[in-house]
């Protein structure tokens, strides 16, 4: 059931070998309104070769293409139009997507690959921020998009779980802490442990050496230090975890940074065996001025090893473990130095497989226009945010359905939905502005318009009370059938296009395109009339929320069946 192809084998048949067939495919167009017919493809590459103007081109090939399986083929100026048969295209699309369900679109493009996804990230003792709930859903639809084509996503939550805050921790902690108020609330405040840490330490500098020494014992597996670190960890896993099961996201691993601490002496070998670390003040590095990138520190003057170092040497676990075909990072735009300095290094030490390694950034959240910074008192506490969603949800779904049985239900669907469709709806490397009210709205380019338009299809069905067949052809004819249904049959190119760009906004912005496409088909149709297409215009219905549900999973969004 490739339409595309159908066109590249009539113009095939006419070309005889002036343009091979690749070539002619990537040419064929997708014209901007259907009155210029399905596909379109463009005559001026061959003016050279055949020596004739493009019109006249045009309407020589018109005349002697195959027209079988189209409505029509005709010449228009430069272009040669091409216009679908729409009852063969109708019922092949519909029988495809009622007879794979849940399955139409998956592809085995990735053969069965695995692909580790670095994705969320937070660190120990501080509050989770925008940006890595950016990384966590931007991750988890990654990861869907990527088993919908074929591969096997791993998802890492690589905790920053080491370094030397947690010997400034403890010392705080010791001094002005308690078990209680850790166990009660344990990220604000450690977090307030932390900050009167900073504030004590100007006129008490004294403090800095006590946490040197508390984290030099904690590197050594001194008891009281590992059992306070490994508290500290747990607990705040547990806060994390919350807002992990709100957003429906789960984890295949949370080796985070400390993991990485027996297996840094290996990288640091290998590098000194190959002759790539130098002494530069006091600290090792690998220089790396041949890739126009500032050396990468791997070793402090004080011998601690670093971010870097630890960043190295899971990217070899991860290679060793998983053999992976691609290793993706889900991490703001801010590192891309770090990503770009750590590929160079591996490298330089002779791992080729550092080319399948990518760095996936996106932009910043913003209110009013201004970056969130903890620095500015901008700190948004995410479950608050989630909480406060899940309510104007509520809200509006009493306004308009007040008898629903299961509103909590649905409320929490649609408000944490519609905080992780807004993420994702925009180019993953934009900057956009999060203003709640807009983001929850059931009306506008929303996660809950497209909830809302599953609903109405799902709510069709119920009241046609008849089971949908694939007897007869289906066949819909009626006014605004048609872009729906071509709509419906570019949902696995999508899926591609969007596996290999790493944009999960593909899918959101299509989903959005197929519910309006769809609203307005359904305005102007009568879908429960009694007459012969009510089976085929049932399929429609009942093919766009297969699809839309389909779409709305790739993006770790809920889609509930009444709202
Ligand atoms: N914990 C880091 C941060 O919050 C992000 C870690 C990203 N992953 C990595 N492998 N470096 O900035």
């Amino acid at each position: 059931m490739d339409f595309k192809q159908q066109v590249t084998t009539a113009l095939m048949g006419v070309l005889g070998d002036s343009l091979p067939a690749d070539k002619v495919a990537q040419l064929i167009e997708t014209p901007k309104t259907s009155d210029l017919g399905d596909y379109a493809f463009p005559t001026f590459i061959l003016a050279k070769t055949l020596r004739k103007a493009p019109q006249q081109i045009a309407q020589d090939l018109v005349a002697e293409i195959d027209q079988s399986g189209f409505e029509k083929v005709i010449a228009n100026g430069p272009y040669i139009n091409f216009f679908l048969d729409k009852a063969v295209f109708s019922d092949q699309i519909l029988t495809t997507i009622l007879t794979e369900g849940a399955n139409y679109g998956q592809s085995n493009l990735g053969k069965g690959g695995n692909v580790p996804i670095d994705m969320s990230s937070p660190n120990i003792a501080k509050p989770i921020s925008m940006g890595h709930l950016r990384s966590t859903v931007i991750g988890n639809s990654i990861a869907k998009i990527m088993t919908k084509v074929g591969f096997n996503p791993i998802k890492i939550n690589h905790l920053g779980d080491w370094g030397t805050q947690f010997g400034k921790l403890i010392v705080a902690y010791k001094k002005w802490g308690s078990e209680a108020a850790v166990k009660a609330d344990p990220i604000t405040n450690l977090l307030k442990y932390y900050v009167k840490f900073h504030q004590e330490d100007v006129a008490h500098p004294e403090l800095d050496d006590e946490a040197r020494a508390w984290f030099r014992k904690l590197e050594a597996g001194d008891e009281e230090a590992t059992q306070l670190w490994s508290w500290f960890r747990s607990e705040s896993l547990k806060e994390f975890q919350k807002i992990y099961t709100m957003l429906g996201v789960e984890f295949d691993s949370f080796n985070g940074e400390a993991f990485y601490n027996d297996k840094m002496d290996s990288v640091v070998n290998a590098l000194e065996a190959k002759g790539l670390l130098h002494e530069s003040r006091g600290a090792e590095i690998v220089d790396l001025s041949d890739y126009n990138l500032n050396p990468a520190l791997i070793k402090k003057s004080d011998g601690a090893t670093l971010y870097m170092t630890r960043d190295l040497a899971a990217a070899m676990y991860r290679h060793d473990t998983y053999n992976f075909v691609q290793s993706l990072y889900v991490v703001g735009g801010e590192q891309r130095e770090h990503f770009n300095q750590m590929k160079a290094v591996l490298k330089e030490m002779g791992n080729d497989w550092s080319d399948e390694i990518r760095h996936i950034p996106f932009g910043l959240i913003t209110q009013g226009g201004k970056k969130l910074s903890t620095r500015s008192g901008r700190v948004i506490l995410l479950e608050e945010v989630l909480n406060d969603a899940v309510q104007l949800a509520s809200a509006q779904i009493e306004a308009k359905n007040p008898d629903l049985p299961n509103r909590e239900e649905v409320a929490k669907q649609v408000g944490i939905g519609a905080v992780i469709f807004h993420d994702l709806k925009n180019d993953r490397l934009d900057n956009f502005d999060f203003d709640l009210e807009e983001v929850v709205r059931f009306e506008g380019e929303t996660g809950p318009y497209v909830q809302y338009t599953n609903a109405r299809a799902q709510s069709i069905l119920r009241k046609a009370n008849q089971e949908v067949t694939m007897d007869a052809d289906l066949i819909v004819s009626d006014a605004n059938a048609w872009d729906v249904l071509k709509m419906l049959s570019n949902f696995p190119d999508m899926i591609i296009k969007a596996s290999q760009e790493y944009e999960p906004s593909v899918i959101a912005k299509y989903a959005l395109r197929l519910a309006k496409a769809f609203n307005k088909y359904y305005a102007n149709s009568k879908i429960l009339a009694d007459d012969d297409q009510k089976n085929a215009r049932l399929s429609l219905v009942k093919s766009v929320s297969a699809v839309l549900e389909a779409s709305l999973a790739l993006l770790g969004v809920q889609a509930p069946k009444a709202m």
